[in-house]
């Protein structure tokens, strides 16, 4: 048989060869049992140099080409050698884009190392000692965590509220119910904005609340939202929940102001960010930013702001191919809880996706400019059309919550930039859009489905923050879930249609859109569905 046929090693041959997290920031026991170099750069794969010597390959020591020895003899018997371990040659790892560790389980030095590592307390990121099994975290799904940490802000070492850190899940709604499941218990009380992604809402009504949590809704929108938070406030509640902007009415939520009368009631947040969740009586206020991502929103700079969770199916990941979901906090002792439900209830993102995620980060900032660029002209024209009641976006003057935006929308400015800096992007507000067609109950519903059928450039599917632009309708996709008197009292009409608008040319978009409402300026619209 020949050797190279026993080779474990597949390399991919990918044009992308820029820089990625730092190979420091990796933990360096990555001995993982199936990695994946992915690399435009790798020195030639070892399956093709041992085809190319052809039969002296044979006579290679294998042990020679491992990159840590171990006390393992050559395989000498097919079984065997289908069964073992074969590392890529020294140099494999210097690859600019990151390898994908596929390995379920990690090899161990020797048996204290294996005992060392099941005696740690549950961790977002592995220390020096290395990695045990994949469950508990594993080198592509960290690499990719580490980054987003960065993203939020929370890497700085010299930062006096300390360093926070992200895990990452299989979906945004397995990283918010990880959030909610690290702090609630049977007993405890929980208040969510009525406008909040139907998939959340479902969370708490048919579990949480079949658990023993007492949840209260509020409409948490504009001013007014602090203070119903307040009124909500009872001396048993765990978890001040907000998503913002929110799915799909795009309103906005006072983050600070509803910081501060967390604080007001439950006392300031200093002295509880190391507490275990179960014996801090303050809350923990926890932000949705999915809409914005950390682009345009970076909620733990707020002070009292807790958790930040994000939906990384959308915008962080970019090109709708990937389910993922981040959680990120300061909070070391709730990051322990959220781990722990990861491990057991739940599961860490799988390592195609974090490589994939990751890769999308690397353009996160060029996106979301050009989505907000093209958005914003969209917006403007919905905002003329005769058919178009009203529309909800941000960097419109016309946003109920226009003055929260101005503060909320960062566009990627770093901290010591100045509005007036040349190296400053232009403000933007972001890839979302709602918009409600004119006419009330059937008559809304029927023309807002029409107007999404209508389209052609823009695609007729739920989810959001890809590269192409999407549509849907809420009232009977993605939030048919809510009650609808919940749905209306949180501002979510029965003919409010969701776009998120992509990185087509913005001229192709105003005309698609246009085409689809002037359409339905006839009674040939109303006929269908
Ligand atoms: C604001 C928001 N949060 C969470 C989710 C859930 O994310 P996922 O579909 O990745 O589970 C979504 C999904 O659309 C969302 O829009």
């Amino acid at each position: 048989m020949k050797f190279s046929s026993a080779i474990a090693f597949l390399a991919l041959t990918v044009q992308d060869a820029s820089a990625f997290a730092p190979a420091s920031s990796i933990a360096p026991s990555t001995r993982a049992t199936t990695p994946l170099f992915v690399a435009a750069d790798l020195e030639r794969p070892l399956a093709e140099e041992t085809a190319s010597n052809g039969e002296a390959a044979e006579e290679m020591d294998l042990k020679s080409l491992r990159r840590d020895p171990t006390p393992h003899a050559k395989p000498v018997s097919f079984a065997t050698k289908c069964a073992s371990l074969y590392s890529s040659k020294p140099g494999a790892e210097r690859a600019l884009a990151p390898p994908v560790y596929f390995g379920s389980t990690f090899l161990l030095d020797d048996a204290g190392h294996g005992a060392r590592l099941h005696e740690k307390r549950e961790a977002p990121y592995t220390d020096d000692d290395g990695f045990v099994y994949s469950r508990w975290g594993s080198p592509t799904n960290e690499a990719a965590a580490l980054q987003i940490a960065a993203l939020e802000g929370v890497d700085n070492d010299n930062d006096p509220r300390g360093l926070g850190s992200s895990l990452l899940f299989n979906s945004g709604m397995s990283s918010i119910t990880a959030s909610l499941m690290a702090v609630l218990r049977a007993g405890d009380h929980a208040i969510f904005p009525y406008t909040v992604y139907g998939g959340t809402h479902e969370f708490v009504s048919d579990f949480a609340q079949h658990w023993g949590v007492e949840v209260t809704f509020v409409d948490a929108a504009g001013k007014d939202g602090p203070a119903n938070y307040k009124a909500a406030f009872r001396e048993n509640t765990r978890v001040v929940y907000t998503e913002t902007p929110a799915n799909p009415t795009m309103r906005l939520t006072d983050l600070a102001g509803v910081a501060g009368v967390v604080d007001e009631f439950y006392g300031k947040a200093d002295n509880v960010v190391g507490m275990h969740p179960t014996e801090r009586k303050r809350p923990y206020v926890m932000v949705d930013g999915t809409f914005a991502s950390p682009y345009h929103q970076k909620v733990l700079d707020i002070e009292g702001i807790d958790v930040s969770i994000h939906s990384a199916t959308k915008f962080l990941s970019g090109h709708s191919d990937v389910l993922a979901g981040a959680v990120t906090s300061r909070s070391e002792p709730f990051l322990h809880g959220v781990a722990k439900v990861q491990k057991l209830i739940s599961a860490p993102l799988n390592p195609m996706d974090s490589f994939l995620l990751a890769r999308g980060l690397r353009t996160l900032d060029v996106r979301m400019q050009r989505h907000g660029e093209n958005a914003i002209k969209v917006a403007r024209m919905l905002e003329e059309h005769p058919l178009v009641q009203s529309v909800f976006y941000p960097g419109l003057d016309s946003h109920p919550d226009r003055e929260l935006a101005d503060g909320i929308f960062r566009s990627g400015r770093d901290d010591d930039m100045e509005d007036d800096d040349d190296e400053a992007p232009p403000q933007t507000y972001g890839g979302m859009i709602s918009f409600i067609v004119a006419g009330e109950g059937e008559e809304a519903l029927r023309r807002a489905r029409n107007v999404c059928e209508n389209l052609r450039v823009v695609n007729l599917a739920v989810s959001l923050g890809g590269v192409e632009s999407l549509c849907e309708h809420p009232a009977s996709m993605t939030h048919t879930m809510i009650p609808r008197e919940q749905r209306v009292a949180g501002g979510l009409h029965d003919g409010l249609i969701r776009l998120s608008i992509g990185l087509e040319r913005a001229k192709d978009l105003v005309h698609d859109l246009k085409n689809s409402l002037d359409m339905c300026d006839d009674e040939g619209c109303d006929t269908g569905f």
